[in-house]
């Protein structure tokens, strides 16, 4: 806060203006009318929390998740976590290793504070919690054999191609006259995005917000079994290129040599 004598020094040095400079400064602090805040001053509305002070899922999910997994977790362009399959084969310590870690080989970021990301382990406490609270809709897997959600073992990826044939081919691989419904996913800028457990989880919950089935559902008249998940996720994996995106087609050939033009100064 500036005083009066400081401001003397900068005032005319005619006296009444200093005492009237004076007068109207005193005044202004004490009037009622005194009520435009100085910068730096705090509102009076409700204190603005700090980032990691908020645990309200809404605000959690819909800043950090909703961009790639879906307003209210589907129909985005990761995981459908709001499927009621998803939730029941996935546990709250594999969430919680998920948001903190992140899914390495998959665009799915790590938000552990100790990991580099923003979110406290309070905050990625709350978004499990409320997880589970909308979308895990009691036990739906009861009595249903479900495949575990982690692979006991590493695959078997010639029995897997045989499976994929008979099961996944139907409707991602195209036919005559017929586009390939689920899209390809041997395309290797697809498989450059995806890991294990990306193609793993998919198998067993299914995409029911795109029109993907889930495990018991693939095959006409029985579920796919553990074995067969596992075997088509190794083929699938070995389909994935070193070098994503490349080599560009037709590379390394430049077409047949060119003439060179002829140079009009030389001639
Ligand atoms: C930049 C995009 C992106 C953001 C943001 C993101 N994710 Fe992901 N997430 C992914 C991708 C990609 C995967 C891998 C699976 C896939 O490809 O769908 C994934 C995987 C997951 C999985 C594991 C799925 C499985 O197979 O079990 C969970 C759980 C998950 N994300 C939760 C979250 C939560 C909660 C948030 C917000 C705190 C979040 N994600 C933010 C892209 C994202
Ligand atoms: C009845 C048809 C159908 C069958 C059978 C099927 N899928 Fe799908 N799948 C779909 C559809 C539809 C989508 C959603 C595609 C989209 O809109 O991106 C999908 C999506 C996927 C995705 C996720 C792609 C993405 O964009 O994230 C994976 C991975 C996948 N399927 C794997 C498989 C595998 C492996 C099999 C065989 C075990 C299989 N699917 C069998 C219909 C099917």
């Amino acid at each position: 806060m500036k005083t009066c004598s400081e401001f003397r020094s900068r005032l005319p040095i005619i006296p009444s203006a200093r005492l009237a400079f004076c007068a109207a400064l005193l005044l202004s602090a004490v009037s009622p009318f005194a009520g435009c805040r100085l910068p730096g001053k705090p509102g009076e509305g409700p204190e603005v929390p700090r980032p990691e002070q908020i645990t309200n899922f809404d605000t959690l999910y819909g800043s950090n998740c909703a961009g790639c997994h879906g307003v209210n977790g589907q129909n985005g362009s990761a995981m459908n976590l709001a499927n009621p399959v998803y939730q029941g084969i996935v546990d709250d310590a594999t969430l919680r290793d998920v948001i903190a870690g992140g899914e390495a080989g998959t665009l799915m970021p790590a938000f552990g504070a100790k990991q580099g990301g923003t979110l406290t382990d309070a905050q990625i406490d709350a978004i499990v919690t409320g997880m589970r609270a909308r979308w895990n809709k009691g036990n739906v897997l009861a009595g249903q054999n479900a495949p575990a959600y982690k692979a006991a073992y590493a695959g078997d990826a010639a029995k897997g191609e045989q499976a994929y044939q008979t099961t996944c081919a139907q409707c991602h691989e195209a036919a005559p006259q017929k586009p390939a419904q689920g899209g390809s996913i041997r395309d290797g800028s697809f498989l450059a995005l995806v890991n294990e457990q990306t193609i793993r989880t998919t198998m067993i919950a299914g995409r029911p917000d795109l029109g993907m089935p889930d495990w018991r559902r693939l095959v006409k008249g029985r579920a796919l079994t553990d074995d067969e998940i596992t075997d088509v996720t190794a083929w699938l994996m070995a389909q994935k290129p070193a070098t994503p995106g490349q080599p560009y087609p037709g590379s390394g050939q430049m077409g047949p040599a060119r003439t060179p033009m002829p140079n009009p100064v030389k001639q």
